[in-house]
């Protein structure tokens, strides 16, 4: 569909890594933010920092990163079939998978922004076991979505 110029593929490949790197950072750390805050006292002053923390880590790393990873991610999806592999790389098993495990990724993170809110507002209902098996999350989605892109089991 799209013809990036040669020896841009691999450039625009090596930016979606390192856009899909910092997202995930983000996506296993603010969970752990998110195990302190339980034990943290409403209004106190840890409660307060990691309120920061938690904004911060969101608005300046983890959104961002997953805008640059889907912008770096769709522009080699709409050069797939002209580029490295020619036609048919649509029919391809792994990349429907990686597609449907991203979706996934994408909805942690929703969960985690609504989560973070919930928090600033001294509103958090949930127990510290609750935030552990969401960190748990992001996790398995990354070794399943590693495993379609680099081997590619069907
Ligand atoms: C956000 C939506 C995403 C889209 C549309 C997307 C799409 C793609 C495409 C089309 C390729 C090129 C495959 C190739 O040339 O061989 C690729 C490579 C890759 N992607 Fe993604 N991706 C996304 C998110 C992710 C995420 C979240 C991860 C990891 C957690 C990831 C990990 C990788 C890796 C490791 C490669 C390199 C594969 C290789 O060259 O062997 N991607 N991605």
């Amino acid at each position: 569909m799209l013809e990036l110029p040669d020896g841009a593929y691999l450039w625009v490949k090596a930016l979606h890594i390192i856009s899909v790197i910092a997202w995930m950072a983000a996506l296993l750390y603010l969970p752990r933010l998110f195990v302190y805050h339980c034990d943290a006292e409403a209004g106190g002053e840890l409660s307060e920092t990691l309120k920061i923390m938690e904004r911060r880590l969101l608005r300046a790393i983890m959104t961002p990163a997953m805008i640059a990873s889907f912008l770096f991610g769709g522009l080699l999806l709409v050069s797939l079939d002209v580029g490295v592999w020619g036609e048919g790389a649509w029919e391809e098993g792994w990349l429907h998978a990686k597609l449907v495990f991203v979706a996934g990724l994408a909805v942690m993170h929703m969960m985690m922004a609504r989560w973070r809110r919930e928090f600033a507002e001294d509103r958090n209902m949930r127990p510290q076991k609750f935030y552990r098996f969401a960190n748990e999350a992001p996790t398995l989605l990354m070794i399943g979505i590693v495993i379609f892109a680099v081997v590619r089991p069907f």
